[in-house]
């Protein structure tokens, strides 16, 4: 497995991170396999495998729940499990206690937290008890109603200086990684250039130090919105949709199950049956 100072060396190596989400035993294996360097379990799992229209109602016990079910998948990769919405942001006391539940009953190896500046005292504190922090910034999900929307940000001088402030604030209080999403690619890379610790990217150019896609959205199995930063590397929902028709085709048709798919028994052994029946 990967190590926090394997990141830090593989930034100042000029060597990119790859991240990608996972929720379940299957996805993380196949990232596992595939070799990832971190597994994130992303709150993105509200929209992507519960249904819900955004990552508010995540809760703990969701959270817990696909982590435990994705360490078994990935038992050798670095795993991340983001703190769902209101769950760090009232005190550092309660982010202290949801991101202990995490690493102890989710068995992650680090917790990710949307937020700028003003969640500094709560990566402070998770630190100070020797839980990792990854933090993410720009368009912060938990907050897109009061972002206005899933929208780019930070594409004002202004907007821009204020993401580099929070970079640079949640860097001081100790955070060992901190995701990029969706800002313009030259904020991106200035905010790269100026931290030490590693940037991950998703919707955030190519100069970040690492990227980062959603499992679902990689492979085009979340076909509801595909939003501009995503590359889809498959199109498995395509794929899947064409082969559950054919399998409800052959079942319908009596097709399938043929006798490959099929077992039997011995002619001696049936015949006793008929004999006993019959008899
Ligand atoms: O929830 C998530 O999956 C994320 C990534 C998209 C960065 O936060």
């Amino acid at each position: 497995m990967k190590t926090i100072s394997d990141f830090l060396q593989m930034k100042k190596n000029g060597e990119k991170i790859v991240m990608l989400t996972a929720y379940d035993y299957p996805s993380a294996r196949l990232a596992e396999e595939a070799g990832i360097d971190i597994v994130l379990v992303g709150d993105s799992l509200g929209m992507v495998v519960l249904g819900y229209d955004s990552t508010v109602p995540v809760t703990m016990a969701d959270m817990i729940h696909h982590s435990r079910a994705a360490r078994r998948g990935a038992k050798g990769t670095f795993m991340l499990t983001d703190m769902p919405y209101l769950t760090f942001q009232i005190s550092p006391a309660q982010a202290m206690e949801n991101a202990a539940r995490l690493v102890q009953e989710g068995g992650c190896e680090g917790v990710k937290i949307e937020g700028g500046e003003e969640i500094a005292p709560q990566v402070r504190a998770l630190v100070k008890a020797g839980i990792p922090v990854c933090a993410h910034i720009g368009l912060t999900p938990q907050s897109a109603t009061a972002l206005s929307g899933y929208k780019v940000q930070g594409r004002t001088a202004e907007a821009a200086t204020k993401l580099l402030h929070d970079a640079v604030a949640l860097e001081e209080a100790g955070a060992f990684m901190i995701v990029l999403e969706c800002i313009p690619a030259q904020v991106a890379e200035l905010i790269s250039t100026r931290l030490s610790i590693p940037t991950i990217g998703i919707g955030g150019g190519a100069a970040c130090d690492g990227q980062v896609l959603v499992f679902h959205d990689t492979l085009g199995l979340f076909e509801r919105f595909v939003p501009k930063f995503v590359k889809q590397f498959e199109t498995l929902g395509v794929k899947a949709r064409d082969a559950l028709s054919v399998y409800a085709d052959e079942v319908r048709s009596g097709t399938f199950p043929d006798a490959a798919h099929s077992f039997s028994m011995n002619e001696e052994q049936l015949q006793k049956i008929y004999g006993d029946v019959q008899g």
